[in-house]
């Protein structure tokens, strides 16, 4: 099988790190012509540093931010968005705490960034890929959307939920326009700050049990979730929608 995008407008969020720094360099390795953005200036300059990646940095979830963003990649490259993954998001160093401890602002700052802003850029780049007749939307929701979160967080767990739910109701309202929406629903993966500490609290026990847990022994790699993101984004996936892929070594 042979996955190339040569030509192709790509467009990823949360494109400094992890996931979607990996997934970013990717895309651009197989010819597309990759946009992302990202909070910070110098993470995204890591991610595009040797390739022709073109970043942005600011907040996906300031009003109007995604679908300005959106508007800006297809100005920029003269046509739609071929390829859409949305992909930032996380627990944004939030902590497990109580139902009853939760200030109304953290949930609404998991759902800003997990559901809203995810909404706003589908919302955005389907304009031009109905035009076009073709486009691929993947997001990126979690082991959390299909469910209970292991971090605790309640907001973020919601949120996850909601993006699987999106995904889903998307691919109908756009499939007959020739446009794909899946998810890919990633397990635990030590890809950034929050996951690394939530690991390490867990202590030598509590390790070797999340280990058991999981088919193949071992955690995952960012590699890993974009294999699975880049495939759902392939011609080679052009049947598949409104599916989520769980890519967690196994449950
Ligand atoms: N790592 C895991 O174990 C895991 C598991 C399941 C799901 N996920 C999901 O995968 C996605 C990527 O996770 P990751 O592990 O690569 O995390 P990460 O923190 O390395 O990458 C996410 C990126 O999104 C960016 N981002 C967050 N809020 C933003 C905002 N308001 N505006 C612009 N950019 C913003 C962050 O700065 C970060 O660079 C997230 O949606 C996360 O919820 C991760």
């Amino acid at each position: 099988m042979n996955i190339r995008f040569d030509g192709v407008t790509v467009a990823v969020t949360g494109g400094g790190h992890g996931f979607g720094r990996v997934m970013a360099r990717d895309f651009a390795r197989l010819g597309a012509r990759v946009f992302t953005c990202d909070l910070s200036a110098e993470e995204l300059a890591g991610t595009a540093a040797g390739t022709t990646i073109q970043t942005e940095a600011f907040d996906l979830t300031a009003p109007g931010a995604a679908r300005g963003w959106i508007g800006r990649v297809e100005a920029a490259s003269a046509g739609p968005v071929g390829v859409l993954v949305a992909n930032a998001g996380g627990v944004r160093g939030q902590v497990m705490h109580p139902v009853d401890e939760v200030p109304e602002e953290d949930w609404h700052a998991l759902f800003d960034i997990n559901l809203h802003a995810c909404f706003n850029l589908c919302a955005a780049a389907a304009k031009g890929m109905k035009a076009a007749g073709r486009g691929r939307i993947v997001t990126i929701s979690s082991g959390a959307g299909l469910q209970r979160s292991l971090t605790g967080i309640q907001a973020y767990c919601s949120a996850k939920h909601g993006l699987v739910g999106l995904t889903r109701q998307l691919s109908h309202e756009l499939g007959p326009y020739g446009i794909t929406v899946n998810s890919v629903a990633p397990g635990f993966v030590p890809s950034n700050p929050s996951s690394v500490a939530q690991f390490e609290s867990y202590g030598e026990e509590g390790q070797k049990r999340l280990l058991q847990n999981i088919a193949l022994r071992r955690l995952g790699e960012a590699q890993d979730i974009a294999n699975a993101a880049l495939f759902l984004a392939s011609d080679q996936a052009k049947w598949i929608s409104g599916q989520v892929l769980s890519v967690d070594g196994g449950k």
